[in-house]
């Protein structure tokens, strides 16, 4: 039997980057997937790819509360039911120092990264509830662990309180059989990395900041995200769970 079959999950910021590779693994391990994201063309292309009994794509703005309630509806009205969320979606911004870093880019970093995973959690807790069940996985980051001098200021706050509102849920919701975990990726190779860095400068970070001198393959963290949402997950709950190749052993 496959790991999520029968189950039914919303992936934000599904439509490209780490969260395809969420979407991919979790239709291939039997989950119903509804993709929630800003882009348009990219989810939908994705959903038609993998074909509408598995998985359909709704525009999500994370940091609104009525996109939030639409994607809920839609969600139940086309399967049925919520078992899984994975936020997500997410806003890196450019590596700035605390002085230099604009306040606008603060705030909008905050409300996707932060306020998004919160309004994510408020969505789909009540359903959840209702069937005593459910598994909620908060994308956080290794710059959510310890200072990382590859982010900015608003990005390590936001990753930080991911984690503090993951312990929040997870003890709140433990008696409901609701389990809350929080996944800290390294360096991940995504597209946007491969398009935005040289293969110099990957090479360059991959020999001087990483242990095993590679970045991860996003389906690396796919599978922690699929075993965390699964059953075979049933006693895991209010964690951080780190993948990271090592990183976090050395002060980089
Ligand atoms: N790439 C890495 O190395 C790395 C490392 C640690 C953590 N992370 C985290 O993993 C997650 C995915 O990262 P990625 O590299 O795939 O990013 P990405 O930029 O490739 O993809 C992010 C997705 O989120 C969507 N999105 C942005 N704002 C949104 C909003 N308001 N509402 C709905 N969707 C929105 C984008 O359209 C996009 O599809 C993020 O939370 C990121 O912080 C990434």
């Amino acid at each position: 039997m496959k790991l999520l079959e029968g189950k039914v999950a919303i992936i934000t910021g599904g439509a490209k980057g780490m969260g395809e590779f969420h979407t991919k693994k979790m239709v291939e391990e039997g989950a119903k997937v509804v993709i929630g994201d800003l882009d348009v063309e990219n989810g939908e292309k994705l959903a038609k790819e993998l074909g509408k009994e598995q998985a359909i794509f709704v525009k999500l703005d994370v940091t609104q509360p009525d996109s939030w309630a639409n994607i809920v509806q839609v969600t139940k009205d086309t399967f049925g039911t919520i078992d899984i969320l994975v936020n997500n979606a997410g806003l890196a911004g450019a590596i700035t120092g605390l002085l230099d870093i604009e306040e606008g880019l603060y705030k909008k970093i905050i409300e996707i990264n932060q306020d998004g995973t919160f309004y994510g959690m408020r969505a789909v807790l009540p359903t959840m509830v209702e069937k005593n069940s459910g598994s909620i996985i908060n994308i956080s980051s290794l710059a959510g662990l310890r200072h990382d001098i590859t982010v900015n200021p608003a990005y390590t706050a936001s990753k930080f309180a991911i984690r503090g509102l993951t312990k929040q849920a997870a003890y709140e919701f433990a008696d409901k059989n609701i389990r809350v975990n929080a996944v800290l990726p390294g360096a991940i190779l995504t597209p946007m990395a491969e398009a935005t860095l040289t293969k110099e400068q990957i090479d360059d970070v991959s020999n001087t900041l990483l242990p095993m001198k590679r970045f991860a393959d996003p389906k690396e963290v796919s599978e922690l995200v699929v075993f965390l949402a699964s059953d075979k997950a049933s006693y895991i709950s209010g964690g951080d769970y780190v993948i990271d190749g090592a990183r976090a052993t050395i002060n980089k």
